[in-house]
This record gives C-alpha cells, sequence and structure tokens, in this order.
C-alpha cells in the first residue's frame, strides 16, 4: 500500500474511536513522520469541554513519544461533504514539525478531496527565531 492510502486508512480506523459524546463530531488524523512512519489519533472530548484535544494533536504526539520530530505529511478525516481543515491550534502544532515539503490532506469518508502544501494554511505562522534564546 502507498503510504498516503495508509495514511487514509490509518486515520479512517483511528476516527471510528473518536471520543466525541459531546460534539458528536468523531475527527480522525494520521501524521507520515520523516522516518516513513505513520501515527493515527482522534479527538477525546471531555466534560469539562475545554480539556477536549483534537485528532491531529494526538496523533503528533504519538509521533513525538516514538523519537520523530518532523512531519512529512497529515491526513484529516471527517464525516462531511466539504473535508475539515486542521483547527489554527492544531496549525501551529503540525508547524512545530513541518517543513517546505509537508502535504495536508483533506479527506471525507469517500477519500482524499484536496492535498494542499502545509504553507498554504499558515504562511505567517508565529516561528520567531528570536524566542529560541
Ligand atoms: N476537531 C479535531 O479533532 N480536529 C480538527 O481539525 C477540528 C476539530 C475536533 C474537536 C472537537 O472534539 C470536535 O472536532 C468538534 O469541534
Amino acid at each position: 500500500m502507498n503510504k498516503t492510502k495508509e495514511l487514509f486508512t490509518a486515520a479512517s480506523m483511528a476516527r471510528q474511536q473518536a471520543y466525541a459524546p459531546y460534539s458528536g463530531f468523531a475527527v480522525g488524523a494520521a501524521v507520515l513522520g520523516s522516518n516513513q512512519k505513520i501515527y493515527a489519533g482522534a479527538n477525546v472530548e471531555n466534560i469539562s469541554y475545554p480539556c477536549g484535544t483534537c485528532a491531529e494533536q494526538a496523533a503528533i504526539a504519538a509521533m513525538v513519544a516514538d523519537g520523530c520530530t518532523g512531519i512529512s505529511a497529515v491526513l484529516v478525516i471527517a464525516d462531511t461533504k466539504e473535508p475539515i481543515t486542521p483547527c489554527g491550534a492544531c496549525l501551529q502544532r503540525i508547524k512545530e514539525f513541518s517543513g517546505t515539503q509537508t502535504t495536508i490532506h483533506l479527506a471525507n469518508l469517500e477519500g482524499i478531496v484536496r492535498s494542499l502544501p502545509f504553507e498554504e494554511f499558515l504562511p505567517l505562522a508565529f516561528n520567531n527565531k528570536e524566542v529560541k534564546k
């Protein structure tokens, strides 16, 4: 299976495990690390609503916990006609580990609808090198 198909399968399977009893909106994400491994995640909501976490956040955390800090691609999937895009906070999380080659795939249950370079999502992301002294 090619990596993009694998990303779709991993994100779809994770989405099926989403814990979203409050919004009823299940999201799955899968990240292709620079090590060519795939990490999946789902949204995990909480009765204290702000404690909920996004699918992308979970996938990125799994990647980092496995020792990888580079993102080649991200796929996000939800059951919508128009595919969803990562939220603003998740774009910043992706930014931390992405480069000029990072691709974002937007999918619904039928398959990938659009694939775009990450840079199109957040061209002026907060990334000031002077923050790191
Ligand atoms: N959500 C994600 O997991 N990823 C996104 O890119 C957008 C939104 C989740 C958060 C919340 O659990 C639910 O979708 C509805 O906003």
